[in-house]
């Protein structure tokens, strides 16, 4: 035999030196819910995350800072008595978001922080725009979208990150900050995003599941990969900074196919029901959490991902520290 590549495999000295991609704290932005209560509210279905007061949730960006994580990623659990069909209370300059985000650039600027927009949170229908009877109407939404960016990054966002999935919100947004002399705040868009069932609990822990119909209407369906191109082109064209993929693993391909397509840094989001799964299996004793956490974001990295949000920053960043 010529060609033996287990000569390559032989000592962990060989192995790290042609290690062809790596996992860093660095690339890992964690995905944080904060609410109005003194109390953290567990998430059942995502074990080790809760809602977390703004106080408690500076702590645990402190700690992500000293674990060296590029950021946080913001999400509002609002009450329901908060949440009205337009969405208003995201434009509150005193809500809970921007206190939040406030807060954080206050205490730790160092984390990049990147701000959901999109109007599921605060709105009573769950949805991420504006339902007029059995439509999400786009026009209605993007430009409650565009002042909900611009309320973000007055009050402190790194990145604005619209999460919706609204057609042409990407120009509107750019252009409203840029107006509003923000022109250093990123948009980081969810571009190619899908209507995937993985998302469960990330629904629990804001309590913001459609409260009728489903999201295939403006989410991606996950049959396709050629409108990726498509919908990364548009969002490039109208000035997005970093696009996102989303889900995460089962959608490694799109990544992939995204790597080589833009640019542009490019996002996974290894999302709530992927964490979940991992945490349920390991907790039945059927797999390790630890190395299953690393390998699934190790194979995000393969595959094209140069940032990562992930529930399991935390944990990823302290095992690399071993
Ligand atoms: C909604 C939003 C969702 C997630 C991030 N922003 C859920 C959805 O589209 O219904 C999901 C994140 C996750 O599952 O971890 N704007």
């Amino acid at each position: 035999m010529l060609q033996r590549p287990r000569r390559n495999r032989r000592t962990a000295a060989i192995r790290a030196m042609v290690q062809e991609n790596h996992l860093d704290p660095s690339h890992l932005v964690l995905p944080v819910f904060v609410h109005e209560h003194a109390r953290p509210h567990p998430i059942a279905s995502m074990p080790g995350h809760s809602r977390l007061s703004i106080s408690a949730m500076v702590e645990l960006a402190q700690r992500a800072r000293a674990l060296g994580l590029a950021g946080l990623a913001l999400f509002p659990a609002l009450n329901e008595n908060q949440k009205d069909a337009h969405g208003t209370e995201s434009l509150n300059p005193d809500g809970l978001m921007q206190r939040a985000i406030r807060t954080l650039k206050q205490q730790v600027p160092e984390l990049v922080l990147f701000t959901d927009v999109a109007l599921d949170p605060y709105s009573s229908d769950g949805h991420d725009g504006v339902v007029v009877g059995d439509r999400i109407d786009n026009e209605l939404t993007v430009p409650l979208l565009a002042r909900m960016a611009v309320a973000q990054a007055q009050a402190g966002a790194d990145f604005v990150a619209p999460s919706d999935m609204m057609d042409g919100r990407i120009f509107a947004i750019r252009r409203a900050l840029d107006e509003a002399g923000y022109f250093e705040v990123g948009v980081m868009s969810y571009a190619v995003k899908y209507a995937s069932a993985f998302y469960g609990p990330f629904r629990d822990a804001l309590d913001s599941a459609p409260r009728s119909g489903d999201k295939k209407t403006y989410q991606m369906d996950p049959a396709n990969l050629r409108e990726a191109g498509r919908e990364i082109k548009l969002d490039e064209e109208e000035g997005a900074d970093i696009l996102m993929v989303k889900p995460g693993l089962p959608y490694a391909d799109v990544l992939h196919f995204v790597r080589h397509n833009t640019s542009l840094p490019v996002a996974a989001y290894h999302v709530s029901g992927e964490y979940a799964m991992l945490k349920a299996a390991a907790e039945r004793g059927f797999i390790d959490f630890d190395a299953c956490l690393l390998e699934s974001l190790l194979c995000l990295r393969r595959a094209g991902a140069d940032v990562i949000f992930t529930y399991g920053a935390l944990e990823a960043a302290q095992l690399l520290a071993k």
